[in-house]
């Protein structure tokens, strides 16, 4: 097919720029010799119109609310998958034969301690630290230990890279149950290699031996399984695209995926499920008159938002929110709770989506919405929501790292439209 270009008529001149088609039908303008031909650059602040590259791990289309990891539709990975598999499925392209799966898992399961120097970290926390925080900085701290991580030769060192991967994916979970235990002041629980990721995750968050042995509920960890699988990547959100900015400068793995943990932290992304269940909490407390917290998320004055509510992409339904809607009734029913905090998201939902200010916005529930409700069942405490989000994306910053150092891509560097002050001389302090 010949190639098809756009046109950009400005001071005199035409500009004719290559048309780029995805295998999905998206649309995009190569503007990459803009510069050097007119002059111009682009302005998008927040990227909301610009493609920063070509992807072929997850395709999401926000109008349909359609999301699919490497083809699969995400109602499908969520049915019959496993978080592992789909990990998997993310970082190496394609659904793992069943003996590629069990090594995958068996190197998982057998790389899940952490380097005992590590505990001497977490002691320097102070107990109310977030466990966002202390997460970002013991990732940080994996280049430390494994040192060869850092620049190594993705092409010529691919055993020791698949080894990077299984460690990160490995120690995640460890760390984060540590970085609770610690803020209990409780001793920490070793990872079991007889249990399953999850299972194991659970046992190191709530067992407190030999007062209270855990008993993992399978209802509760295949859920967690699903929540997790439904997190596993969201092609170039903020987090991603953050791993991705840093991985272009070479940065290690383990240094691309903590800034990716930072930005993830924020209210406005993966920071939401915490923020939804202190919205939910509040109108309990208020008396829970949904309406006059709707009416206030209207008001721009009022600087609330209806946390859960609203995404860059999804202009429909987040199809990650309807399965977790469905997941938390299955995980309430099997652990007998009747949550209040449900009756208010369930209450909130119907009267924002007959709303015309959340409608004409096209204002949808998102992934967060009803995280956070399962969360709290399962008892994980509010603090540590992000770091189940953040558990949930580490196979899809992978994936998107390498995807990136793999394809070569140049460092990024954007540019920018300069409005300050034009050229002007020192003046001496006496003379000011
Ligand atoms: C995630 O990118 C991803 O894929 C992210 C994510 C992933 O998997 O990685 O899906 C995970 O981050 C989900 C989003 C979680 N964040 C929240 O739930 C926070 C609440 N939501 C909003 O802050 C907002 O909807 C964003 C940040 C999610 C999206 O913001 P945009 O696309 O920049 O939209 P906007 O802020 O320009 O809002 C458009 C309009 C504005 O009104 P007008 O100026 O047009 O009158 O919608 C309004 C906004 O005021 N609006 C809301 C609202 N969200 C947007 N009004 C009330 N409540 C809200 N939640």
């Amino acid at each position: 097919m010949s190639q098809e270009y756009a046109e950009l008529h400005v001071e005199g001149k035409i500009y004719k720029l290559p048309v780029v088609r995805g295998t999905e039908g998206e649309k995009a303008i190569d503007i990459s010799k803009l510069r050097d031909e007119s002059g111009f650059i682009t302005l998008d602040v927040g990227l909301k119109n610009t493609g920063t590259t070509q992807s072929a791990i997850t395709f999401i289309d926000g109008e349909k609310g359609i999301l699919r990891y490497r083809g699969y539709p995400i109602e499908q990975l969520a049915e019959y998958s496993t978080f592992l598999e789909v990990a998997f499925l993310l970082i190496y392209g394609y659904l793992p034969k069943k003996d590629e799966l069990d090594r995958f898992v068996h190197e998982v399961r057998t790389h899940t301690m952490v380097n005992e120097d590590m505990r001497k970290i977490f002691d320097g926390f102070p107990v109310n630290a977030h466990p966002m925080g202390v997460l970002s900085a013991l990732v940080t701290s994996l280049s430390a230990f494994y040192p060869k991580a850092v620049g190594l030769d993705i092409e010529k060192e691919k055993e020791y890279l698949d080894l990077t991967i299984i460690r990160i994916i490995a120690k995640l979970p460890t760390i984060a149950a540590w970085s609770y235990k610690n803020s209990q002041g409780h001793p920490v629980n070793y990872p079991k290699n007889n249990l399953d990721y999850c299972s194991n995750f659970l046992y190191m968050m709530f067992s407190l031996p030999p007062i209270e042995p855990y008993e993992v509920n399978p209802v509760v960890a295949k859920a967690l399984d699903r929540l997790l699988i439904l997190h596993a990547d969201h092609e170039q959100n903020c987090s991603a695209s953050t791993v991705r900015l840093v991985g272009s400068s070479h940065a290690g793995l383990y240094s691309s995926i903590a800034a990716g943990i930072d930005a993830l932290w924020g209210p406005l992304h993966g920071g939401a499920n915490q923020e939804v269940i202190e919205m939910l909490q509040e109108i309990y407390e208020a008396g829970g008159n949904v309406r006059q917290f709707v009416e206030k998320a209207k008001d721009k004055n009022s600087g609330f938002r209806l946390m859960g509510f609203g995404h860059r992409v999804y202009k429909n339904f987040d199809p990650r929110a309807k399965i977790i809607k469905k997941t938390c009734d299955e995980v309430l029913t099997a652990l007998n709770i009747k949550d209040p905090l449900l009756d208010i998201a369930k209450e909130l939902e119907y009267v924002a989506l007959n709303d015309q200010y959340f409608i004409d916005r096209k204002l949808y529930p998102n992934v967060d919405f009803y995280s956070g409700i399962i969360y709290k069942a399962i008892g994980i405490p509010i603090n540590m929501f992000t770091v189940m989000f953040a558990l949930g994306r580490l196979p899809g910053w992978i994936a998107q790292w390498l995807e990136m150092r793999r394809a070569k891509e140049p460092i990024g560097r954007p540019r920018q439209v300069y409005i300050g002050e034009t050229a002007r001389d020192y003046v001496p302090i006496d003379k000011r």
